[in-house]
């Protein structure tokens, strides 16, 4: 699988996995997680995004890695208001992941000046590798604009997919003029996939699936690091990791995804 670099020279796949409620689950769907997160090792990804807010799906994630937590790139959240809040989900996190989060990211940029003040420290000593911030919304792209200018964030995470493109604007721009990395939120617009277009135009796209069309449209932005599509299915995985290895869309080809994508 191709990598890119996420900031301070950290090469990943460019193919990932996000935990967003298929991983909030209860002990009876642990062989599931364990199976997924096998499929994307296998596939060659390596990075794992999660939060507190996500439920079970840390401690999911983490059972899922078991011994095999070094070869996985740990990518989690910060989601309080309150600092002693946000230390106590720091300390979960060390338990789970080895002590260690290879990216620590501000969730929805909730109290980040507040945040980032003790995550800084965290960093300089060595328990966390880099520092992020993350929004879904379009209405907040101008205050995270704002921490990225701030110089204290080494990487982004952003909706972007053929729906939602409202990043090209400022966001993506910015983030390539500061060199920061891009991780991309619900690149199969939460699930909002579709039948899909028939094989033969899949075909034509060097693709065997829809999915792998709609990541490889992501991917053929530069500006763009990794994508992290959710799932609960390895078969999924594996077939998301696929576009991992496509060298990429020209702008005919993705303009031909936006228009499949609006008649999905
Ligand atoms: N920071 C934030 O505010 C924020 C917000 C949203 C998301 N995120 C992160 O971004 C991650 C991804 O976003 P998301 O979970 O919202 O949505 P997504 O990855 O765009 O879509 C996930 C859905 O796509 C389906 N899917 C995955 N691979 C597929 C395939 N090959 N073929 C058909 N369907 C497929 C999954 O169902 P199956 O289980 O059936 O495969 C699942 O329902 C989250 O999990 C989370 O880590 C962050």
């Amino acid at each position: 699988m191709q990598t890119r670099t996420l900031g301070d020279g950290v090469e990943i796949p460019v193919v990932g996995l996000g935990t967003w409620s298929v991983f909030d689950v209860g002990p009876d769907q642990q062989p599931m997680a364990d199976r997924v997160v096998a499929a994307v090792l296998e596939a060659g990804g390596r990075l794992f995004d999660s939060s507190p807010m996500y439920g079970r799906a840390e401690a999911v994630l983490a059972a899922a890695l078991g011994d095999r937590r070094d070869e996985a790139f740990v990518a989690t959240k910060i989601w309080t208001g309150s600092v002693a809040e946000g230390r106590r989900q720091f300390a979960r996190q060390l338990h789970w992941f080895g002590g260690r989060v290879d990216l620590e990211q501000v969730h929805n940029l909730v109290a980040w000046r507040e945040q980032l003040h003790w995550m800084e420290a965290e960093r300089d000593a060595g328990r966390i590798g880099l520092l992020g911030a993350t929004h879904y919304s379009p209405r907040a792209f101008g205050e995270l604009a704002e921490v990225m200018r701030s110089g204290r964030i080494q990487a982004i995470q952003v909706p972007y997919n053929p729906d939602e493109r409202e990043v090209e604007a400022e966001i993506l721009p910015l983030a390539a003029e500061l060199g920061l990395g891009v991780l991309v939120m619900r690149p199969l617009g939460s699930g909002g996939l579709g039948a899909g277009p028939p094989a033969a135009e899949l075909r034509a796209l060097g693709v065997e699936t829809w999915a792998e069309a709609v990541l490889v449209w992501i991917l053929s932005d530069p500006r763009v690091t990794a994508v992290i599509p959710a799932t609960r299915d390895p078969a999924h995985a594996a077939a998301n990791a696929r576009a991992g290895d496509h060298p990429g869309f020209g702008p005919d080809e993705r303009r031909r995804v936006e228009a499949l994508w609006r008649q999905r």
